[in-house]
């Protein structure tokens, strides 16, 4: 008999156990702000969508657009006829508002990171990591020929232990669970003459810097590399790795991720890079967003749990699991969904809410849920 199904109980039981199994919940969007789940309606804090641009009309617009334009499907990946003008212009929109020579696409964060570590890197190399770094870039890092070691969390006098010629340091601009960011300016110090950087800003692009231009700007460098996702900011999905024109060449050779798999639809692309025209111009969501921060820092900053941060990711930390659930559950009671993140996704002890702002709240939509976060932990 195969070992897998076996194999599939046991890690279920263990996950259920130690009270960990997560749930896939069915979401219906309603309006700007607010969520459907089994007929009950609740005000969201837990979507990456920091501008507010998953449900704006004048981005579902250029989608349709680019529909009526484009068709549905790309049919092909990039190198074989899934590459249009629509695809192009977002590329030439990235590289001029970020300061890049190139820019290559990807479906998702996820594979782009995965593409550039198994791409670049052979077994001579030394990849060095945050260790908070998001799964796709440590699963890589593991999976790479390259030797990996992991330094900790934002510190770059141990970077700077672990640094020799060649090596690759990879670090996140905004940490997704922890909302801090990297000290990127000491980071690309310690780094240049040595090793290439790149700078995972999933979490920074469109919300920090000039015209959000990201962590990077924020922080006044430039890596070698930059990874923009689409799927926060942009409100929609994909992402883009930025780099100089001979490495640009070299993903779209070598970064399978890349060059066997289907291009993204075109319309998304033309809904891509209207997405970026809106980042760069509609300077009102980042500082409605400073706004939003504040008020939360004024509503919470004395509760116990309360953690400051500079971005609209706000952890408030619970310490376990199931205080974390219990939290969450309460506040679902009154009409806010809060996600829990538990173990493995941040390390035992760390259980927390990730609260995350968004342009489309206002500081009434805070100020209900500073007050009903408030009574929660009174009751645990
Ligand atoms: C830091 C970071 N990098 C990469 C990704 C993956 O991006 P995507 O959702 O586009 O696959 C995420 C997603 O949560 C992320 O937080």
């Amino acid at each position: 008999m195969p070992v897998f199904n076996e194999r599939i109980q046991a890690a279920l039981y263990e996950r259920k156990i130690q009270g960990l199994t997560r749930t896939l919940h069915c979401m219906q969007p309603s309006g700007a702000t607010d969520i459907i789940y089994n007929g009950e309606t609740y005000l969201n804090f837990s979507s990456n969508d920091y501008l507010g641009l998953a449900t704006d009309r004048e981005l579902t617009q250029a989608w349709q657009k680019g529909l009526d334009q484009y068709g549905n499907g790309s049919g092909a990946s990039p190198l074989v006829t899934g590459f249009s003008s629509a695809h192009q212009k977002l590329e030439e929109t990235l590289c001029n508002w970020l300061g890049f020579g190139r820019a290559v696409l990807f479906g998702s964060g996820f594979s782009a990171n995965q593409a550039l570590l198994f791409s670049l890197l052979n077994k001579h190399d030394l990849l060095l990591q945050d260790r908070l770094n998001h799964a796709s870039l440590i699963e890589a890092g593991n999976l790479s020929p390259a030797r990996m070691k992991r330094f900790k969390h934002n510190d770059v006098g141990h970077l700077e232990t672990l640094l020799i010629e060649n090596a690759l340091v990879v670090t996140e601009g905004v940490f997704s669970m922890d909302g801090d960011l990297s000290p990127l300016k000491q980071i690309k110090a310690v780094t240049h003459n040595k090793g290439w950087l790149a700078v995972d800003d999933a979490h920074g692009i469109g919300v920090l810097g000039e015209d959000g231009k990201g962590s990077c700007a924020f922080a006044g460098i430039k890596p070698e590399m930059l990874i923009v996702t689409f799927g926060k900011a942009f409100g929609l999905s994909g992402a883009a790795i930025l780099c100089s024109e001979s490495m640009g060449d070299y993903l779209t050779q070598f970064a399978k991720h890349h060059v066997y798999s289907t291009a993204l639809p075109p319309s998304q692309a033309v809904a891509l890079t209207k997405a970026a025209q809106m980042i760069q111009t509609q300077h009102w969501r980042r500082e409605h967003l400073v706004e939003l921060s504040q008020c939360y820092y004024e509503q919470l900053s004395e509760v116990d749990g309360f953690t400051k941060t500079q971005t609209p990711i706000k952890p408030f930390m619970l310490a376990t699991s199931q205080r974390a659930l219990d939290v969450s559950n309460m506040l679902r009671q009154q009409g806010f969904w809060t996600t829990a993140i538990r173990p493995p996704t941040v390390p035992q002890g760390g259980a927390r809410l990730r609260i995350t702002l968004t342009a489309n709240h206002d500081k009434h939509n805070i100020i209900k849920l500073a007050n009903a976060l408030k009574q929660a932990v009174k009751g645990i």
